[in-house]
């Protein structure tokens, strides 16, 4: 059975290469060098569970990670933290959009399920925390766009980066909604 939970950092440190890989397996950076590798992989993931561990998941079977969602609940303080220029590009939106986070599925297991069921975990735990909304930043020709309109996100902002239209998407969750997020969990 897959299991959808936060680490400690003794778990996070155990899993840590497998993250990895996922993290490398699903970017743009397999050509680049091992320290540039890690650098990014400091920037996008590490720094989520340094600075936010309640807001790190990991799907687990088995021993094997299937994947990971890492947020973060306050997108306007984080600001001084995160360095990615699409980050601050749509900066003016975060005082009404508070959580963004980051998703990945293993390679060979997207398209399962998982993505979904990892993001409704996070939607109740945003739930449960009051937090109204989450957010995140892809390009318009990714085919994660698909994934998040299928999960009810709508575009609500875009920006130009070099040759990439970037598209900021959300969601609105509805704080009346948590007993439906709980009953699309048991399923
Ligand atoms: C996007 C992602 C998290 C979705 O998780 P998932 O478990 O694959 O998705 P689900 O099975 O819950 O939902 C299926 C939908 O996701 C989308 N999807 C499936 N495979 C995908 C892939 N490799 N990349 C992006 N989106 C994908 C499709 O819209 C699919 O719908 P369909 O089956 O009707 O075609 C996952 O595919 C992934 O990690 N992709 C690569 C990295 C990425 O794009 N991360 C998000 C960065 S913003």
């Amino acid at each position: 059975m897959m299991t959808i939970s936060t680490l400690t950092q003794v778990e996070y440190n155990r899993l840590k290469p497998q993250i990895f890989e996922i993290f490398l397996s699903q970017s743009s950076y397999l050509s680049h060098s091992s320290e540039e590798q890690l650098g990014y992989f400091n920037k996008w993931v590490e720094l989520y569970h340094s600075k936010w561990p309640d807001w790190f998941f990991v799907a687990i079977q088995d021993n094997m990670v299937l994947g990971y969602v890492c947020a973060c609940p306050n997108s306007v303080d984080a600001l001084p933290a995160i360095s990615f220029t699409s980050y601050h590009l749509f900066k003016d939106y975060y005082e009404k959009l508070k959580l963004h986070f980051h998703i990945n599925v293993k390679l060979g297991q997207t398209g399962s399920g998982i993505g979904s069921r990892m993001l409704q975990h996070l939607k109740m735990v945003s739930l449960q925390k009051q937090v109204e909304n989450c957010h995140i930043i892809t390009s318009e020709h990714e085919k994660n766009v698909e994934f998040y309109l299928k999960n009810g996100f709508t575009i609500v902002g875009t920006q130009s980066l070099g040759k990439h239209k970037l598209l900021l998407m959300a969601l609105d969750l509805g704080l009346s909604l948590p007993s439906q997020i709980d009953k699309n969990l048991q399923s």
